[in-house]
């Protein structure tokens, strides 16, 4: 069985993507929105939460995991995951920036995935990498900011990078592509005309590939601390899909 964790919602732009691909699938999803946001919090927070997110999968009978936080890599790629099988965000989304040799890459992430470099490091010396860290969008995104608020803080946050171009926007946070209309036209406005990098496509591929997905489609949400925004959320991704939703 297969288990995802994220700060909240985020990850369920990871797991759309690999339900598209691997529909038969047992899965187990874990959002910690009790802890949420992630991307504001130090190493050694992250660390421990990430932990506790792996152990807490591994309890529910999950064998092969998905760390599908960015914010969370850093820990998992230090460890926290003992021996599990385990994919995170970053690596298999470097492997697929491979094709884009040579572009000018906008990397939108929360504070702690840039600091983490994770993706500097990967990707330096293939694209042109600008790291642009965005504090509080995850954050007004899990917890249903309205869409002005969300605007304004993508909006300032670009304005840093004023008069600069970009082939390419790479989505290095699971909750941006939930608001990727509003990032769309704001970069559209700010920059002209980009594409769009979602992680969650390789991501998904890789689990698809790797993974034990022959199952009978089960779906379970376990969240560890209640949230309307959350349900709304999975009701809009799967409207006829059978799940149960669980707080731990
Ligand atoms: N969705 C996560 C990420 O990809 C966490 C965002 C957050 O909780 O700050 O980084």
């Amino acid at each position: 069985m297969i288990g995802l964790f994220d700060s909240g919602s985020g990850g369920l732009t990871v797991l759309d993507a690999l339900r598209k691909k691997a529909p038969n699938a047992d899965i187990v999803y874990f959002g910690d929105i009790k802890n949420a946001p992630y991307g504001t919090r130090s190493k050694e927070e992250l660390a421990s939460l990430t932990t506790a997110g792996i152990r807490m999968l591994q309890n529910f009978g999950t064998d092969e995991l998905i760390s599908a936080c960015n914010s969370a890599a850093l820990s998992v790629l230090l460890g926290a995951a003992g021996h599990a099988r385990i994919i995170d965000m970053t690596r298999p989304t470097a492997r697929a920036m491979r094709q884009y040799a040579g572009k000018r890459v906008l990397l939108l992430a929360t504070p702690a995935t840039i600091i983490s470099r994770l993706y500097s490091d990967a990707l330096e010396t293939i694209v042109l990498l600008d790291p642009l860290p965005i504090a509080e969008l995850a954050a007004a995104i899990e917890f249903g900011a309205s869409r002005s608020t969300i605007r304004d803080i993508v909006r300032s946050s670009f304005r840093e990078r004023k008069g600069r171009q970009y082939d390419l926007v790479l989505l290095g946070c699971t909750h941006y592509p939930l608001a990727r209309d509003i990032i769309e036209r704001e970069a559209e406005k700010m920059f002209g005309k980009v594409e769009y990098i979602d992680p969650a496509e390789a991501v998904a591929e890789e689990a698809a590939q790797r993974f034990h997905t022959e199952g009978r489609g089960k779906l379970a949400f376990k969240i560890s601390k209640d949230s309307d925004h959350f349900r709304k959320r999975v009701a809009e991704l799967w409207p006829d899909a059978k799940y149960t939703i669980q707080i731990t």
